[in-house]
């Protein structure tokens, strides 16, 4: 395994030269040196390029990478240092980087045709911001997402607080989640409905569809719609996808993580897929939930397991007190199958065979985004109020066309703000798939979700509203001017016209 010392020295070299000039702009290649050192900016590089990448032995596939890695490296930086990415594109066409849940100014957000031109190949993009707020963030393309994120470009950012944290760990690991369409093997059951807000609290509708042993459509008033209308397999355009990978690997490659008895270790959960939402757990243990998003909660919640959204992240912390041989694994049907798991191992413990990862969640505590307290970290409003419906629709009988308020991207009707405002906006789904909608350039309090209101609102980036009449309401204080895409982070579905804009005056 690769230490984080180790990636972080791929990316971090830096030349000589002056600095500034670059930033914000393209650079012809021998230009690359002014994008170099500046005192106070940490300078990192990424190349991005078309690679051979092993999911698993015997499973080589065609992908996209930064540095030739996949997923591509962490970059780790502390709050408010100010950071410099060099990205040179040496693929075969264009890209961009977008900066999930980084708070950047808009001309380094990475969306191209609203805040920069692609970048296009042997072209150079210097992207330049104060890294913040702390936690989990990632990074990853933002030109043609469907194909690009599917082929590997997207990684970590870690943002370690200024200030210590009020949570004691030993120490952490992240594990990128992704999806793979390789045509190797059986394309897996999509997982449209969405599980991630829980259907009102405990024993409602979600409780049933879980005890009922299937979470995700087959039985239940969602999987009966979704299944009689529009079949469990992938539509025509939709990649389909069957191999799963944590960390860019598909088990038995997955790297084993060794525990030591006694420690606690937080794990940060990113989920990268551009179409599954995972449900992960650790056999025998709690995971005990502490950031959404990488925004602290004010206390930990234990579950047993944790669905998470596409573009979705959760930070947890194990405790290792349960010796033996586990699987960390996702519950959705098929895919600890397809790659998505990984031992588990205590150290000096003699057992080396975990039992077979179980799907079931039949008594088990599932997070649910009602059941956390969010810290209140974000700026207040000093303005007047605007609310917004933003109501998602799309999708009948196949079609692959994906409407906000009925219309399609860049038809749809922009959010309109002034900094300091207070936008309050209100989702509801009337298609039949879960959209996680995500906010560029600033964070948002998640208010209520399937019009039960949360007791103490979580912060996100990303709120994944459930199909067939989920909904959500969140809100923000307008604190980052510029032009933000709000969207469906199922890049099928943006493709399909699920963006709108909010406008930051
Ligand atoms: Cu994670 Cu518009 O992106
Ligand atoms: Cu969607």
């Amino acid at each position: 395994m690769i230490s984080r010392r180790t990636l972080l020295g791929m990316v971090a070299g830096a030349g000589a030269g002056s600095g500034l000039g670059g930033i914000g702009r393209m650079l012809g290649s021998r230009q690359e040196s002014a994008a170099a050192a500046t005192p106070g900016v940490r300078t990192f590089h990424l190349e991005t390029r078309a690679v051979s990448w092993e999911l698993a032995p015997g499973r080589t596939v065609k992908a996209m990478a930064y540095n030739g890695r996949v997923p591509g490296p962490e970059i780790r930086v502390r709050e408010g240092q100010r950071i410099r990415i060099v990205l040179k594109n040496s693929l075969a066409e264009p890209t961009t980087i977008h900066w999930h849940g980084v708070d950047v100014p808009n001309a380094m957000d990475g969306v191209p045709g609203v805040t920069q031109k692609a970048v296009q190949p042997g072209e150079t993009f210097v992207y330049e911001f104060d890294a913040r707020p702390a936690g989990t963030r990632w990074y990853h393309t933002h030109f043609q997402e469907h194909r690009q994120m599917d082929l590997g470009l997207a990684a970590p950012l870690i943002i370690e607080p200024a200030a210590p944290e009020p949570l004691a760990y030993d120490r952490e690991v992240t594990l990128v989640l992704d999806d793979w369409a390789t045509g190797a093997a059986e394309p897996l059951p999509p997982t449209r409905e969405g599980t991630a807000g829980g259907r009102g609290s405990t024993g409602g509708m979600m409780g049933g569809m879980m005890r009922g042993g299937s979470m995700m459509g087959g039985r239940g008033m969602g999987g009966m719609m979704g299944g009689g209308m529009m079949g469990r397999r992938a539509k025509a355009h939709e990649p389909a996808y069957d191999t799963m990978t944590i960390n860019g690997r598909a088990y038995p490659a997955t790297v084993p993580l060794r525990l030591r008895k006694g420690e606690r270790v937080r794990l940060r959960l990113i989920n990268a897929s551009n179409e599954h939402t995972h449900v992960v757990r650790l056999a025998g243990h709690r995971l005990h939930v502490t950031h959404t998003d990488g925004n602290p909660l004010d206390s930990a919640v234990a579950v047993d397991a944790i669905p998470i959204a596409p573009s979705e992240r959760y930070d947890v912390v194990v405790i290792a007190e349960h010796p033996g041989a586990w699987l960390l694994h996702c519950t959705q049907p098929g895919h600890a199958r397809a790659g998505e798991q990984m031992l588990v191992l205590y150290e000096g413990d003699s057992a080396t065979r975990p039992t077979a990862a179980e799907s079931s969640l039949d008594g088990l505590r599932l997070w649910q985004y009602g059941l956390g307290r969010g810290r209140q970290i974000l700026p207040p409003p000093d303005g007047a109020t605007r609310t917004f419906e933003q109501t998602l629709s799309g999708g009948m009988m196949g079609s692959d066309v994906w409407t906000i308020n009925g219309k399609v991207w860049p038809r749809t009707d922009p959010l309109a703000l002034a900094r300091g405002e207070r936008a309050v906006v209100r989702f509801r789904n009337m298609s039949m798939e879960a959209h996680p909608m995500h906010l560029h350039g600033q964070s948002f309090r998640v208010l209520a979700i399937n019009d039960v209101r949360l007791e103490v609102p979580i912060v996100k980036d990303s709120v994944d509203i459930e199909g067939h009449m989920g909904s959500a309401i969140v809100e923000l204080t307008a604190h980052n001017p510029g032009d933000w895409l709000l969207h469906c982070h199922k890049p099928m579905h943006m493709d399909g016209g699920m963006i709108s804009l909010v406008k930051v005056s």
